[in-house]
């Protein structure tokens, strides 16, 4: 018999619905909330009103592209955490009347856990490879970057993580101090391309084993422009474009030198990347060249599997499914919620 779930992520500004029939994915709809742009971060009490307008809507266009029916559907899976508390009421709220609705089982899916198996997500007429295990993920979102050992679809350990901001952040407040829209990620890969990555240098932190930093290279990135803007007040104007490529360059090379340190302390060498940071460009190309020059069995996820989306926490949801791991209707968000 057929299984097909619908998918629910509301974990931070992105509310998301995807419909996956037997681990093929037929819809993933995404509403993004520009509102947050106004305010260069995210605003968690808009982000949760905004998620209560999406919702119905975007589960609507998720189930007409698909195609099926609510009564067709087998079971609802939500993301409990981690993320914003307002933003995943909304979406546990709605599997629960969504379960209750069809007498069909809830799945709670971890955030994190959706990212790391997104590789396994697969399409119709498409043919796509997926990991073997176990493999290390790379993790690299707006709230985390870590290291991850993937000995199955839900035996995970993080070999490391960051002590303090996460990639993405990094990305998105030195952005904001060069005053670029929200969210500075995909603002500074696009102006890296146009600069030299050699131009200025940033120190890397000095963390031991698999841990990550970003918030040194942060304060670094802010003082080296308030000492240059006290010579030259046109300083960023001038030099947007190299200073977007040699952060961007700092930040692939930390998260590269530590990949490359599990891939030499475990002997695992198929990597995955996955989460927001993994769609910059960069990062990408670099990585793609150290899997070469290492022999590595590379996984680059889709751009669309990059930033938050319900195909990831569909795909996790359908394996749960299987193992008819259920959640009860009791369940709570939580916005902590580690793997
Ligand atoms: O996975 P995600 O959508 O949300 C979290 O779970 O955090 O990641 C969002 C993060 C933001 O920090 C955004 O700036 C970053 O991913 N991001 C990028 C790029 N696209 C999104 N960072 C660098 N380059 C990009 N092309
Ligand atoms: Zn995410």
């Amino acid at each position: 018999m057929s299984v097909t779930i619908l998918a629910i992520e509301s974990s931070c500004d992105d509310t998301s619905a995807a419909v996956i029939k037997d681990g093929i994915l037929l819809s993933n709809i995404i509403a993004g909330q520009a509102i947050h742009e106004l305010y260069g971060g995210v605003v968690p009490e808009l982000a949760s009103r905004a998620h209560q307008e999406n919702i119905v809507p975007v589960v609507d266009a998720a189930l007409k592209k698909a195609g099926v029916l609510p009564s067709e559907i087998s079971a609802i899976a939500f993301t409990r955490g981690p993320g914003l508390l307002g933003s995943l009421m909304v979406g546990v709220s709605f599997a629960k009347g969504f379960a209750i609705a069809g007498n069909i089982p809830l799945i709670e899916v971890n955030h994190l856990n959706g990212h790391i198996l997104s590789h396994f997500i697969s399409e119709p007429d498409k043919d796509v490879r997926h990991p073997a295990f176990p493999h290390l993920s790379l993790l690299v979102s707006g709230g985390h970057t870590m290291i991850v050992k993937v000995n199955s679809h839900f035996d995970v350990e993080v070999l490391g993580r960051t002590i303090d901001d996460a990639a993405g952040e990094a990305f998105d407040k030195c952005a904001k101090v060069m005053s670029l829209p929200y969210p500075g990620g995909p603002v500074i890969d696009k102006l890296a391309k146009e600069g030299n990555a050699h131009a200025f240098t940033f120190a890397k932190p000095r963390i031991p084993d698999l841990g990550f930093s970003f918030s040194g290279l942060k304060t670094s990135f802010l003082y080296f422009l308030r000492d240059e803007i006290a010579k030259d007040p046109d300083f960023i104007e001038k030099e947007k474009n190299n200073l977007c490529a040699s952060l961007q360059n700092t930040i692939i090379e930390i998260l590269s030198e530590k990949i490359l340190k599990a891939v030499n302390n475990t002997g695992i060498k198929t990597i995955t990347l996955s989460g927001g940071v993994s769609a910059n460009s960069g990062l990408r190309a670099h990585l793609t060249k150290l899997a070469e020059d290492n022999g590595l069995d590379m996984f680059l996820p889709e751009i669309r599997f990059t930033t938050d989306n319900a195909a990831m926490i569909g795909i996790a949801g359908y394996f749960k499914y299987l193992n008819k791991d259920f959640a009860d209707l009791s369940i709570i968000p939580d916005a902590d919620l580690r793997i």
